[in-house]
């Protein structure tokens, strides 16, 4: 049976075919985080299974639906929130890593100057498809030498195996329904 976590997140989900494009079936979560108690919980539940014994520092958003997440764990568990933004958004100084798509390649940013060495992220967005831009931005933020904590998305896509992805690159993962 489905958790209540994984029950809240397909509860709430509005599915769009040939959503940006031809053949995607595109997963927008606007009805949880429009939904006050269904949001809460699901931040709660989130929380829950965050292994933060050694506390968390920071909780690092991906740009733009992470930022909805990153803000609400942030608060509950006492942690700072840093967006991880698309490229050309941020005044410097900022530090970039550019990853590849299945055609071109795409840049994720942060500032420099907020992260220590040893500080402990966790890395929150709401899909996980292949995986390259969770990937991209862990190394990014361990170039800073924060430790990865873990990382959560509210979906997986299975078929692009994104959690692979991370595994191969260590990686913690876990995802709300998959
Ligand atoms: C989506 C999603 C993830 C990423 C997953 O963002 O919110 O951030 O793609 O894809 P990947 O696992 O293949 O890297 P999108 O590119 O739609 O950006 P947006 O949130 O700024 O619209
Ligand atoms: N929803 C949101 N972001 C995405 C999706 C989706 O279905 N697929 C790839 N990135």
């Amino acid at each position: 049976p489905a958790s209540e976590l994984e029950q809240i997140v397909r509860d709430h989900v509005h599915e769009t075919p040939n959503f940006p494009s031809e053949g995607v079936l595109f997963r927008d979560f606007t009805p949880l985080f429009a939904d006050g108690p269904a949001f809460k919980r699901a931040v709660d539940l989130m929380c829950e299974q965050i292994d933060a014994e050694g506390g968390v520092d920071v909780v690092a958003g991906i740009e733009a639906r992470g930022f909805l997440l990153c803000s609400a764990i942030g608060y509950r568990l006492g942690a700072g929130v840093l967006p991880i933004r698309k490229a050309g958004k941020l005044p410097s100084p900022t530090v970039t890593e550019t990853y590849s798509l299945e055609y071109g390649e795409a840049t994720i940013e942060i500032r420099d100057g907020f992260l220590r060495p040893g500080d402990r992220v966790l890395i929150v967005d709401d899909v996980l498809a292949t995986g390259g831009t969770m990937v991209a931005a862990a190394s990014l933020l361990r170039r800073f030498g924060a430790e990865i904590i873990d990382s959560w998305v509210l979906f997986e896509l299975l078929d692009l195996h994104g959690a692979k992805a991370l595994a191969d690159n260590e990686i913690p993962y876990k995802s709300a329904w998959a």
